[in-house]
């Protein structure tokens, strides 16, 4: 009997584009949806599954989309809701699923809703929002801190109460204790997919519901002294046990349409924490995300860990995910080295597990220097004194399609909204496309090789003992095609002994591109920051 056909989304690999930084088409220096739909043969020519679009709402752009003003239309800059119904019919007819963002935890302070429950403390819509009166000497409510730093709490000098905000003071939080809040939500939810985006990804998950008496959280014993939000333990502001009911209606949602809609969850919580947001039904997230290789050393044992520990605190039936760059973290180029970046690649995409891609690794673009005075991201605009605060900017810059003016991200003459990185005339599509050894090549093998193998795209996984500092082993399996996956993640060549797997095998991919043939386990040879991928 063959095994039941898994929903697409555990076999796709998932592309996210930030789409201010994709392509422009109108010559206002910013991307927008229809220079997007005129990529779609670039988009297909990567083999990606799925298009996750990082938020495309109206919004006064405080936080550049993640402050929703409506979530049922389309920011100007962007284009409008035709032009949004013509890219996902081209991505559907080029055989790919659109995702959104989901961004429930708060709005726009220009939202409708927002506008109303200022307004008086009596407004209908006041306890949409979480107002509190000041602290019984003055000040606010309680200790609370925002992640872009600083109080979460401002006052608003009308009503004289202070609101909660944990990103800028242009971002309200809902209450989503209040059904009616919920219940608007989900209606946008439904409004997409009722035009047929194939999914979510929900924003800051872990922060839906807030502690009901707003105590103060305590003191960290363990700060680091350096992240100004890590001065506090969050007990009180993330993780509250009732967020969960507000996922599974979500899910319920999602789940009410056909085709396999799908619900991710930006859950950048730790490991015991993190399975939970399956649902002990798994009738939470079909995949909340797993950001343990953003924050990794990149070593070899401290990475082979990590994905088993993953591995054994999966729930059953809890299908993995990996994600190795967004729109929030320093590029995996600069993390973990240029050297390094095609063996990242290569561990991303053949890991048991959905993959995510962040645009721009596949030419292997690095953190871009951003001067002062172009910077645009308001965490780290917030908080331009204290040590350890990223400028998220370095890594959403415009992407090179050519080495011709602004690389073809925009007009010529035109500034793009945040600057190109130098390497622009070197690094970019056109070039790379006309290499075959180019990291891009080499990204479109790597992710056909997955898309073909059920052994990569759905197969069981095991490490591999190497006894071989800086070696990562592991193979994956299914249906009797067993392929093993070599990783250096050191700069100096090594000689492995691995005949306990099989005398020899197929080289089917190396991150050079020049290996092929077959070779002997037993003297298996791998160059300095070389990955393989070899049939056994
Ligand atoms: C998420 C987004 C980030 C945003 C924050 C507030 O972490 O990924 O970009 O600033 O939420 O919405």
């Amino acid at each position: 009997m063959n095994a039941p056909t898994p929903p697409w989304w555990q076999t796709a690999i998932i592309y996210q584009l930030y789409p201010l930084s994709f392509q422009d088409s109108n010559g206002d220096g910013m991307g927008d949806l229809p220079g997007i739909l005129g990529r779609l043969d670039y988009l297909a020519s990567l083999n990606i599954s799925a298009v996750w679009l990082s938020p495309i709402f109206p919004s006064p752009m405080r936080d550049f989309g993640y402050d929703v003003a409506d979530y049922t239309g389309v920011h100007p800059w962007f284009g409008t809701l035709s032009d949004f119904d013509r890219l996902l019919k081209g991505l559907h007819s080029h055989g790919m699923k659109l995702i959104l963002d989901l961004v429930p935890n708060h709005t726009s302070d220009q939202h409708p809703w927002f506008l109303e429950s200022r307004r008086s403390r009596i407004n209908l819509k006041r306890d949409w929002y979480l107002w509190r009166d000041p602290a019984p000497g003055g000040g606010p409510p309680n200790n609370w801190l925002s992640f872009f730093g600083g109080p979460a709490w401002s006052f608003d000098k009308v009503t004289g109460q202070y609101y909660l905000h944990q990103f800028t003071p242009e971002q309200p939080e809902l209450n989503l204790r209040q059904a009616a809040v919920l219940g608007a939500l989900l209606d946008a939810m439904r409004f997409w997919l009722d035009r047929g985006v194939d999914g979510f990804r929900v924003d800051v998950p872990w922060l839906l519901i807030k502690d009901a008496e707003f105590r103060d959280e305590p003191e960290n014993p363990n700060w680091d002294g350096i992240d100004p939000h890590g001065r506090l333990l969050h007990n009180r502001t993330a993780h509250q046990p009732e967020l969960h009911a507000i996922v599974r209606a979500m899910r319920t949602v999602t789940d009410s349409y056909p085709g396999d809609r799908v619900l991710i969850g930006e859950t950048n919580v730790p490991d015991d924490e993190l399975v939970q947001y399956y649902g002990t039904a798994r009738d939470e997230f079909h995949l909340p995300f797993n950001f343990r290789l953003i924050y990794a050393r990149w070593d070899a044992r401290e990475i082979r860990r990590l994905i088993e520990t993953y591995e054994a605190i999966l729930p059953q039936d809890a299908w993995p995910n990996w994600v190795l760059g967004n729109h929030d973290q320093p590029r995996i180029a600069s993390r973990a080295g240029a050297d390094q970046a095609r063996v990242a690649a290569m561990l991303l995409l053949t890991l048991r597990g959905t993959p995510s891609c962040y645009y721009g690794d596949e030419l292997g673009m690095e953190n871009v220097t951003v001067p002062r005075e172009r910077m645009r991201d308001p965490q780290a605009l917030r908080q331009p004194e204290a040590a350890g605060v990223f400028n998220r900017d370095s890594a959403r810059t415009p992407l090179p399609w050519d080495g011709l003016a602004n690389a073809g991200f925009t007009r010529e003459g035109v500034e793009p909204w945040l600057p190109l990185g130098g390497d622009g005339p070197i690094r970019n599509v056109a070039r790379q496309s006309e290499d075959s050894q180019s990291m891009l090549a080499f990204f479109r093998t790597v992710t056909s090789l997955r898309q073909r193998h059920p052994a990569l795209n759905r197969g069981d996984y095991e490490s591999v003992e190497t006894a071989a500092d800086g070696i990562f082993a592991y193979t994956r399996a299914a249906g009797g095609q067993r392929i093993l996956i070599v990783l250096n993640f050191a700069c100096c060549e090594h000689l492995l002994d691995l005949s306990e797997l099989a005398d020899g095998a197929e080289i089917l991919l190396s991150t050079g591109m020049q290996r092929t043939g077959r070779v002997e386990l037993r003297r298996l040879r791998v160059l300095a920051n070389e990955g393989l991928v070899l049939h056994l």
